[in-house]
């Protein structure tokens, strides 16, 4: 088999300063991609914004022989979003890949949390992901090729305690992944989630030692890798990955209870056990693929 290479492809990857994102520029960009890497280079908690984050990892790309350029627009503003896939176009000519990977923490539990806290989280990661991936789409599908890998989180993906804003906002990205893997697939537009575990200045504080010395960001930059290459051809997934483990997540239903007739509350609270077994559960892979299990269930009354 041969090597995996971007050479000649375009790559965009939001929040490339630090962390993951700097670990998929630097990969993309090692193996032959023309990368944009963007960062706002705000805190933790998305305040201010700084040039040197985009900056430190062009210039540690390029002193590896890459080729990659800066750009310091915040991925929660469309406008922003517009410009650096311009930059991408204006400069390379051309955009192939798109790693919507900017994000912020605004953790608090849900009865203290402002309103400011909900909108700035959902307008980085779930705004952000629309925004730049609607600026690349229009060129990803005259091109007929295009390569979109989105970040969730277990925390949307399962739930976590302080975390509502940042869990809807996760979730929402799964849900925008998949819509748009079904209109993609005609066009040779792959779009896929991952949910990392990853040591960040996102973790440092959430991570025991030890495990932050092993969850290097390079592991899941390995996967982003394969997931934007011409060789993948999944789409629509979501991948959990972290410290050299990658699995496929998936939404599944179950075969449920059957009720020939409307149930009453009563017999619904003595088929719970039923309703609630993943026994022979399935796995739709869009929303009419789901219509589709319920009618042939529905049969079975
Ligand atoms: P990080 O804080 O090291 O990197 C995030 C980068 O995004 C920062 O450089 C930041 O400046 C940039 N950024 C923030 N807001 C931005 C905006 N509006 N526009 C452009 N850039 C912006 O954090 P980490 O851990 O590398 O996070 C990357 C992604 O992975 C995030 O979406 C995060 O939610 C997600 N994630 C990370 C996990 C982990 O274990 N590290 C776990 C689950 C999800």
């Amino acid at each position: 088999m041969s090597d995996i290479r971007y050479d000649d492809r375009v790559a965009l990857v939001t929040g490339a300063g630090a962390g993951l994102g700097r670990a998929h520029a630097l990969l993309l960009a090692e193996r032959g991609a023309l990368v944009v890497a963007n960062d706002l280079g705000g805190s933790r908690a998305g305040e201010g914004s700084s040039t040197s984050a985009a900056e430190a990892v062009v210039a540690e790309i390029r002193a590896a022989g890459g080729t990659a350029l800066a750009n310091t627009d915040s991925v929660a503003d469309a406008e922003g979003a517009a410009r650096m896939v311009q930059a991408a176009l204006d400069t390379f000519g051309r955009l192939d890949i798109v790693v919507n990977n900017a994000g912020i923490l605004r953790d608090v539990s849900y009865g203290k949390m402002s309103a400011r806290d909900w909108e700035a989280v959902l307008s980085v990661h779930l705004d952000g992901t629309h925004h730049v991936t609607h600026a690349a789409w229009p060129h990803l599908r005259a091109a007929g090729y295009g390569r979109i890998v989105n970040t969730t989180s277990a925390s949307g993906l399962y739930g976590n305690f302080g975390q509502v804003n940042y869990g809807a906002a996760k979730m929402g990205i799964v849900g925008l992944t998949r819509a748009l893997a079904v209109e993609g697939a005609s066009k040779n537009i792959l779009v896929n989630c991952v949910a990392p575990a990853a040591a960040s200045r996102l973790t440092e504080d959430t991570l025991t030692p030890e495990l932050f010395d092993r969850l290097r960001p390079e592991y899941v930059a390995s996967l982003v890798g394969y997931l934007v290459s011409d060789e993948c051809t999944d789409t629509g997934r979501v991948y959990a990955v972290g410290g050299g483990y990658v699995s496929r997540v998936a939404v599944l239903e179950g075969q449920g209870a059957v009720f020939a007739d409307v149930p009453s509350p009563e017999r619904i609270r003595d088929s719970f056990d039923v309703i609630n077994d993943l026994e022979g559960a399935v796995e739709p892979l869009s929303g009419p693929e789901s219509v589709d299990h319920i009618v042939k269930r529905m049969g079975a009354a």
